[in-house]
């Protein structure tokens, strides 16, 4: 197999470039990760995320013949050749594949993503009805890859000011938590041009999104909830 990586050291690269490898498939090599994991072998300064190798933790995001996605779940056969490996778009290289997440989770945290609820705690569990928990799904599933969020044109250009579609869903995710007593602040919080209004219903987010969520879905519910709910 045909791979062409991009290659970027800040101590010694002017900018990144692409580097070609080749590499025979084996029979344990299902995910593109599998290979990636035995190409760094072979090249040990090849430098990448990745944990769980079970689309779980989101590290191994990255942008795979153009479209962005987790190496871990993309099967390597039938990807088309050369495979051509970038780091997320938009996003700062950090070295090579490996980008800086600050702006990233600098959003996911303007969102205050935890229950607020200022009734003394129950002695076991703050219960939901089933169709109160049914609520949270398509929402609760993410993962913080940035796979959304860094193919969303809103958030390539204002990645300080537009929370961006993944720091959305997560603001939706308590909005629509019946636990949760701060919906009218959480509204207020995202009641701007920019944090919420830069979203331009692209919908990159979802299209691209592994784990098939909609944060375009999410935005859209919050922009009534407001119309609804907001003075
Ligand atoms: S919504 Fe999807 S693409 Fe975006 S961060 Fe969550 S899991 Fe990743
Ligand atoms: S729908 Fe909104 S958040 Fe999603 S990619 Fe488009 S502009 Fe970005
Ligand atoms: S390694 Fe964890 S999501 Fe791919």
């Amino acid at each position: 197999m045909k791979l062409s990586i991009s290659r970027y050291n800040p101590e010694r690269d002017a900018k990144p470039y692409l580097q070609d490898y080749e590499i025979d498939l084996c029979q344990s090599d299902h995910m593109l990760l599998d290979v990636m994991l035995r190409l760094k072998q072979q090249d040990n300064t090849l430098t990448f995320r990745k944990s769980c190798r079970e689309g779980v933790c989101g590290s191994d995001a990255m942008n795979i013949n153009g479209r962005n996605g987790l190496a871990c779940i993309t099967p390597v056969r039938g990807l088309k050749e050369p495979v051509v490996l970038r780091p997320l778009p938009s996003f700062p290289i950090i070295r090579d594949l490996v980008v800086d997440m600050t702006h990233f989770f600098a959003q996911y945290h303007s969102i205050s993503p935890f229950l607020i609820n200022g009734d003394s705690p129950p002695g076991r569990e703050r219960l939901q009805s089933p169709e109160e928990r049914d609520m949270l799904n398509g929402a609760y599933e993410c993962i913080m890859c940035g796979c959304c969020s860094s193919q969303c044109p809103s958030f390539w250009w204002n990645p300080d000011k537009f929370v961006g579609p993944a720091g959305l869903l997560q603001a939706y995710r308590f909005i629509v938590d019946s636990r949760d007593q701060a919906t009218p602040q959480r509204l207020e919080n995202l009641n701007d041009a920019y944090r919420l209004f830069r979203c331009r219903t692209i919908m990159n987010c979802s299209e691209v999104c592994p784990k098939g969520l909609e944060p375009s879905h999410a935005i859209e519910m919050i922009r009534l909830k407001m119309l609804k709910e907001l003075p």
